[in-house]
């Protein structure tokens, strides 16, 4: 990410040693709770022969989960060189490289290249990003069909959880933030681009969210 001092700093926060522990943890003990709750909500959904946009993918739980249900095809887009080299290693492991694309760099600087997908989801994105509005827009027009998000709840937890996070960015003399944004305006916008809510699931932190195209 290239847009201000948060982006910069975003990249000392998802470094390599993050990005090796998150996928060490993804092979012994599968994709985290919510991550998991989101995948079992968009199998919902006939997967086979459809195609993935996964905006800030991180070490590619997502695609590496829909590849055992036959998805055809993902782009993994994220602007962490650290995340994107440990997921193509992985995905090289798992014999999926020629399914599995990645294109690295802000996803909102980017979009307008990018083709529509069947699938698009954003896996806890959006609490790192600060201009919401236009990266749920923007990846709102890339979705054919199922659009999965994970983000924080809005409660006393993530209230304090989030501002002492913040506060300790601060004291380290970072830029990065993570950002409570208000679920109201996140649902508007995704209703207002022509989506119904198909399923609403909760864990303490976080909300897991799928919408369907009307
Ligand atoms: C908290 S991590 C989540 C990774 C993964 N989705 C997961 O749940 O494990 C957030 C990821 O989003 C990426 N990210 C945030 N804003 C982005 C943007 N505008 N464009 C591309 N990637 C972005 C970061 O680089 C980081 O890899």
């Amino acid at each position: 990410m290239n847009c201000c001092g948060h982006c910069r700093d975003a990249g000392d926060f998802f470094n390599e040693r993050t990005a090796r522990r998150e996928l060490k943890r993804y092979l012994r003990r599968g994709p985290e709770k919510p991550t998991r709750l989101l995948i079992e909500a968009i199998s919902g959904e006939e997967v086979t022969g459809k195609t993935l946009l996964d905006i800030g993918g991180g070490i590619g739980a997502i695609q590496f989960e829909l590849f055992k249900k036959d998805l055809s095809h993902s782009l993994n887009v994220d602007a962490s060189t650290a995340y994107q080299s440990v997921s193509k290693e992985e995905a090289s492991n798992r014999g999926v490289k020629e399914k599995a694309e990645y294109l690295f760099g802000d996803f909102t600087d980017l979009a307008s290249d990018l083709p529509k997908n069947d699938i698009v989801t954003l896996d806890k994105v959006i609490c790192c990003y600060p201009d919401f509005q236009k990266l749920l827009q923007l990846s709102l027009q890339k979705c054919g069909r199922v659009y999965g998000l994970v983000y924080p709840r809005v409660n006393g937890f993530t209230k304090i959880g989030f501002s002492l996070i913040n506060l300790w960015f601060r004291i380290r003399g970072s830029e990065f933030r993570i950002y409570l944004h208000s679920p109201k305006t996140v649902d508007e916008i995704i209703r207002e681009n022509g989506f119904q809510k198909r399923s609403y699931k909760t864990t303490i932190l976080w909300q897991v969210v799928v919408y369907e195209r009307i």
